[in-house]
């Protein structure tokens, strides 16, 4: 699919769990509810950070941290590849639970050919960092990933579910789950 700046905002937003349900498709076609996007369980997922092809940071201005194949390879047999928020930590850099999106899936405006998941995480690093650990929770689904006519559009596009993500986290309490999947 791809897209330009005339293209309609981020519908419809289709949850993994009801694609192919018309019924359900005609309901999510309304304008966004900010509560149809969490997951009913969010997936933990922690890897030390691999080196992706860096284009994150130097084409988009957007880094991101990716994780091994291994991790990758980790993700349940029923994942739907997309675009996701949620919760993200560098232990060794911060205890700190910061909001991330995060790209799931075959970037098709670079036509990989390997699965990947890129994590952005919504805060400013001092530095790139690679071999350290990243531990992340995937809290809610955005979109499936889209194909662009330029690569303006795509930072245009991440840079929405960067302010969707801070728009939806902040809509639950996630004390519980910070607690329960990044203190220690
Ligand atoms: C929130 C977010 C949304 C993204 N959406 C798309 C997308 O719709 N289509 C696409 O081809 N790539 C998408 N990407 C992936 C970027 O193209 C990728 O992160 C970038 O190329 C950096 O990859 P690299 O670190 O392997 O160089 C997205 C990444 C993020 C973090």
């Amino acid at each position: 699919m791809e897209r330009d700046e005339t293209s309609p905002p981020l519908l419809p937003i289709i949850s993994p769990d009801k694609r192919g349900d018309a019924e359900n498709l005609e309901k999510e076609r309304k304008p966004r509810d900010l509560t149809m996007n969490w997951l009913e369980h969010p997936i933990f997922l922690f890897g030390d950070v691999v080196k992706g092809f860096g284009r994150g940071s130097r084409q988009l201005g957007i880094p991101t941290a990716n994780f091994p194949e291994s991790v990758v390879k980790s993700l349940p047999k029923n994942f739907n590849t997309g675009i996701y928020f949620g919760l993200a930590q560098v232990p060794s850099y911060s205890a700190e639970v910061f909001s991330m999106v995060m790209s799931c899936g075959w970037n098709p405006f670079y036509k990989n050919e390997k699965l990947s998941a890129e994590t952005h995480i919504i805060h400013t690093f001092p530095n790139e960092f690679y071999g350290v650990e990243l531990r992340v929770l995937i809290a809610g689904y955005i979109r499936p990933e889209w194909n662009f006519k330029h690569v303006k559009h795509l930072i245009k596009a991440i840079k929405d579910d960067i302010a969707f993500a801070e728009k939806t986290i902040c809509t639950k309490d996630m004390t519980k789950w910070k607690r329960m999947f990044f203190e220690n």
